[in-house]
């Protein structure tokens, strides 16, 4: 990542961010020295932290996957972070060519990259927008662009409702539920630590945001009203569409936990 082109509204190199840390995690190169510094920290805790981004990735493929073979042509990634590859769109095209995709963000960093990145072919569009405020989201002349509201969506919440007070994430995916069409999917993946004292010392060090370490119960209770997909919330890299049982013991004690679900009504 360079300011080749000038300073970048809203790029701020010498603090970590949210986006850059986790693009450093998974192998990227959108990182600048205080995000690989923090990165590194971290990951020198606890090493296989770094596999279960990449574990998240492929959960969200396979969720995606699964959502564009049941009949999903568009889908809202809400939080989706700088561009990686496989993109979401390259995903849902695999199954459906014609799969239309908005990526949204808060950060306008991360929407520039996805925008120059990812948007252009027809049906891809870029969006900055807090996906706390899902009336904003659903009215974002962007998302309008290649999302019809009155149609099912697939809404993509990856690595991103942990930056929310259980309560406040509730609210919010209860505000997406309430407007989306029925069939539309919902695709919820939180990180967890179950070690207190090892929490402890990730939510002192990890300054690019504000992390929640929501339990097992906290997270299934986001996709409350809706029909959880078997295996149910399950760890990330277990996870398989349509299996009843998977492998449920994690690998350690920190870990991505994943799901799918239906608004039926
Ligand atoms: C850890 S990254 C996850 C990226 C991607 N969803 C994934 O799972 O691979 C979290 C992303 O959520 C974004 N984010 C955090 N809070 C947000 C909010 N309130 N609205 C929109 N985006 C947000 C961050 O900027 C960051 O890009």
């Amino acid at each position: 990542m360079g300011e080749e082109d000038g300073p970048v509204q809203g790029l701020d190199a010498s603090k970590p961010n949210i986006a850059r840390v986790y693009d450093f995690w998974l192998g990227g190169k959108n990182n600048f020295a205080a995000d690989r510094e923090l990165a590194t920290r971290l990951a020198q805790w606890y090493p296989p932290w770094m596999q279960a981004c990449q574990d998240n990735r492929a959960f969200v493929g396979r969720a995606v996957t699964w959502a564009a073979g049941h009949g999903i042509g568009q889908f809202l990634d809400l939080g989706a972070g700088l561009p990686t590859s496989p993109a979401v769109h390259d995903v849902a095209r695999a199954v459906s060519p014609g799969a239309r995709v908005c990526y949204v963000d808060s950060d306008p960093v991360v929407v520039r990259h996805a925008d120059a990145l990812l948007a252009g072919p027809e049906g891809i569009a870029a969006a900055q927008a807090d996906l706390t405020e899902p009336g904003v989201v659903w009215d974002d002349p962007q998302v309008r662009a290649v999302i019809e509201p009155g149609e099912p969506v697939c809404l993509i919440f990856a690595l991103v409702l942990h930056f929310l007070d259980i309560e406040r994430a509730r609210r919010v995916v209860a505000g997406y539920r309430s407007a989306a069409a029925p069939g539309s999917v919902f695709v919820v993946s939180v990180g967890r630590i179950d070690d207190p004292q090892m929490w402890r010392q990730f939510r002192e060090a990890y300054t690019a945001g504000v992390a929640h370490n929501h339990d097992r119960a906290e997270v299934l209770s986001l996709l409350d009203g809706l029909d959880v997909v078997p295996p149910g919330l399950a760890l990330a890299h277990a996870w398989r569409a349509g299996m009843t049982v998977v492998p449920d013991t994690p690998p350690g004690p920190a870990y991505v936990l994943g799901g799918v679900a239906v608004k039926r009504m």
